[in-house]
């Protein structure tokens, strides 16, 4: 299948094994030790070394990331995160499944990584609905490398044509039409990463997007309110379930309308 590339992502067909990126993504299990699918095919190709430093990290927990070398793949470096198990949509699947997308792009950013290939996380063993996976890759791939350019490429590799022609449709649908649905995502993922940089959870999360977004006018005022929530956390060193402050919520609406 050709591949083709617009906005910095690709997409093609093929075996992640054999890509020549600077790191690929391993959809793991928490162990870490190996398994089936592209796990298995990933440590068949990279070699009983892979295993061996892999038994060092302890493991890895759900939307979480940890970076080995790629040993034998053309590939520099693995990342490896474990994607949710599916169960029935309301148990935090959504949030976890874009941790993974999101955090090994931050982890790729951090090893100095330019390329990196993706597969479709959790859509096989895990049974997560594959539009529904794919949807959830593209937006949060999208929103991440939209206010970091240092990650150059990104591949998105289809094990299957039907992959394919379901990631096609999705990427062919331009979030341009609903730039506020984009902001508010824009929005969510910042305070998404607040809460795995900090170890919180942010009670009024979804309160907080709904009252910022409609003020948002582009992805650097969303950046600038993220940027501004995440210095409120950080100064005042709050830890474990916190609801942000009807006087910080104010004072971030004041500086967007200045902006
Ligand atoms: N290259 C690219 N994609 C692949 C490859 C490959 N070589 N092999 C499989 N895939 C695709 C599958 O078609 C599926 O769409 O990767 C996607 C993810 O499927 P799984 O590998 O089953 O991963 P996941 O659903 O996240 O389940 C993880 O499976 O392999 C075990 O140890 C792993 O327990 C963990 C679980």
């Amino acid at each position: 299948m050709p591949e083709q590339t617009v906005n910095r992502i690709s997409l093609i067909t093929g075996d992640i094994t054999e890509q020549h990126v600077d790191a690929i993504v391993n959809a793991a299990n928490p162990t870490l030790l190996g398994g089936g699918g592209v796990d298995g095919a990933i440590h068949r190709a990279a070699g009983p070394a892979l295993l061996e430093e892999c038994r060092k990290l302890n493991g890895c927990r759900t939307g979480e990331v940890k970076i080995t070398s790629g040993y034998r793949l053309p590939a520099r470096f693995i990342i490896h995160t474990v994607g949710p198990v599916w169960s029935d949509g309301r148990s935090g699947e959504d949030d976890l499944l874009a941790a993974c997308y999101r955090n090994s792009l931050a982890l790729a950013e951090l090893s100095g990584v330019k390329s990196i290939a993706f597969p479709a996380i959790s859509t096989g063993m895990y049974g997560f609905p594959f539009k529904r996976a794919a949807r959830i890759a593209v937006r949060t791939i999208r929103e991440y490398i939209s206010t970091h350019p240092s990650v150059e490429n990104v591949v998105f590799v289809c094990h299957g044509e039907e992959a394919y022609h379901i990631y096609r449709e999705i990427l062919e649908t331009d979030t341009s039409e609903h730039p506020e649905t984009s902001l508010a995502e824009s929005l969510t993922a910042h305070l998404l990463m607040i809460e795995t940089f900090h170890a919180i959870r942010i009670r009024n999360r979804t309160e907080i997007v709904k009252r910022i977004a409609p003020v948002v006018k582009n992805s650097t005022q969303a950046l600038s309110a993220g940027i501004l929530l995440n210095n409120w956390v950080a100064v005042s060193g709050v830890t474990g379930d916190v609801t942000i402050p009807e006087s910080i919520i104010l004072r971030i609406l004041e500086h967007l309308k200045k902006m």
